[in-house]
């Protein structure tokens, strides 16, 4: 899969978003090394700490089908900028993506590649 078909199934997956607080949708696609490729929306809840956002959804629905190596996600928002991930979800690419390549997109379908370092950097380890 291309970077541009990564991004395109980004942006298709924030109609999948469940965002009835925010109405903010998000929407990721994660590319997996073994080419298989993994959607995700944010999905709230009333009890707002509850929330989960789209690149964490990604990685939660691809770890549970068994995946461990990953290459590259791409984030949309249905906000005009381009949509970067928040602190909770550098801090689980840190962890679990230390090669990914993260296109951070904006509603034209134009992107802009982040490293796991250019997002987090001096992060925490345990
Ligand atoms: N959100 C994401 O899905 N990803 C991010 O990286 C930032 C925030 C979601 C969470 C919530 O549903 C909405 O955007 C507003 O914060």
């Amino acid at each position: 899969m291309t970077d541009r078909e990564l991004v395109l199934r980004a942006l298709d997956n924030r109609a999948n978003a469940y965002a009835p607080y925010s109405k903010f949708q998000v929407g990721a696609a994660l590319l997996c090394a073994d080419g298989r490729v993994f959607d995700g929306c944010n999905v709230e809840c009333g009890s707002y700490g509850a929330t989960i956002c789209a690149e964490r959804t990604a990685f939660v629905s691809a770890i549970a089908a068994g995946e461990r190596e990953f290459a590259a996600l791409a984030v949309s928002s249905s906000g005009e900028d381009f949509c970067m991930p928040c602190g909770i979800c550098r801090q689980f690419i840190f962890e679990l993506a230390p090669n990914l390549r993260v296109l951070c997109a904006n509603p034209n379908g134009e992107w802009r590649e982040y490293s796991r370092d250019d997002l987090l950097p001096h992060a925490f380890e345990l």
